[in-house]
């Protein structure tokens, strides 16, 4: 079968607010500015598995309204800062902390730095680019203040370059280490990071001065239970649920929730992992192999059969599939 990238993360990456974060799972805006075309009276949607924020995205960019749901912390932080308006002095005041920040991370003399409690941080980053890295995340959280816009547009740079600066190579579901490159010297290295660090922040910036006509809401909850609609109903759900291919969105995550917070240890991350349909990360599994089902109904009356289906082939991921609904 093609892959029709078009239709995947890839298509977004060079589309602005879009591409800020590449989340494997994430849906091209095409599918979502497809379905909003060939329906121009909806205008209140919900996204309940709303990842990295797409649906929303695109509604906003059309002036419409929409909700949307995940239960993952950093990914609600996420979506929030990549649907909100920004005013042209809070981007003139980021502009401005670009090189405060890149001060202030060269200023500091020890010679250990706060690292994320991330397993075989090694394999992630060299060390010398682990160094840069704590000194930069040090530098915003010192120079910008709390829950601030300008702070949120470092962070979201902070993320791009975990990423981009990583040996984490991702192929289709399963991620690996690329090769270590040769390091270069030690100041010619951290040059480059601080100047790929200050055109992260340039990009993220300038998509950020894009307006966002609609009105977005962004609501940290477990979508099984779907909390009730600011006034009048949805018009339509548009989304991508958690696929039915044990595929950890924590896997791809955890660089993200680590440095910035959202998981202090690896137990953290199973356990969200857990309470996340699909989830499959460290404890997710082995609770899953002894999960039983909690007695409440599905309504479709050939769901029962469909699982039994799936536990001739493997007990786990029936109960995988069967968890998902309840
Ligand atoms: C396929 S991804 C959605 C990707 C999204 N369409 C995008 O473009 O980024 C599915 C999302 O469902 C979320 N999720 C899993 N279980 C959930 C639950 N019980 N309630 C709410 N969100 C959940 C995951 O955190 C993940 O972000």
């Amino acid at each position: 079968m093609n892959r029709r990238s078009d239709l995947t993360f890839k298509h977004n990456l060079k589309h602005g607010r879009h591409g800020w974060l590449r989340l494997t799972p994430a849906y091209s805006i095409k599918v979502v500015r497809e379905i909003l075309d060939e329906h121009p009276a909806f205008d209140y949607v919900l996204d309940p598995f709303s990842g990295t924020g797409t649906t929303g995205l695109v509604c906003g960019e059309r002036g419409l309204r929409c909700d949307l749901l995940d239960i993952n912390p950093f990914l609600v932080w996420f979506a929030g800062v990549k649907t909100s308006n920004f005013t042209p002095d809070e981007l003139l005041e980021a502009k401005k902390k670009i090189r405060d920040v890149l001060a202030a991370s060269k200023e500091y003399k020890q010679q250990k730095f706060w690292l994320p409690p991330i397993k075989d941080i090694d394999r992630w980053w060299p060390e010398s680019c682990q160094n840069f890295l704590s000194r930069i995340y040090k530098a915003i959280n010192e120079s910008l203040p709390e829950n601030s816009p300008a702070k949120d547009i470092f962070l979201v740079a902070f993320c791009r370059c975990l990423m981009q600066w990583s040996n984490a190579a991702f192929n289709h579901q399963s991620m690996s280490f690329k090769e270590r490159k040769e390091t270069l010297f030690d100041h010619q290295e951290r040059d480059l990071l601080a100047s790929s660090f200050e055109r992260n922040v340039e990009m993220v910036i300038d998509s950020a001065a894009q307006r966002i006509e609609g009105e977005v809401r962004v609501i940290l909850a477990d979508s099984r239970q779907v909390p009730e609609p600011a006034d009048k109903q949805y018009d339509c759900v548009i989304t991508s649920p958690p696929y039915p291919n044990r595929m950890s969105y924590i896997r791809e995550l955890r660089p993200y929730m680590y440095w910035l917070g959202y998981l202090k240890e690896a137990r953290e991350a199973g356990e969200l992992d857990w309470q996340a349909i699909g989830g499959t990360w460290g404890i997710a599994t082995s609770r899953l192999s002894n999960w039983k089902p909690n007695g409440r109904e599905i309504m479709y009356s050939g769901f029962q059969e469909i699982i039994t289906g799936i536990a001739d082939e493997s007990t786990l991921l029936a109960n995988y599939t069967a968890r998902g609904m309840k």
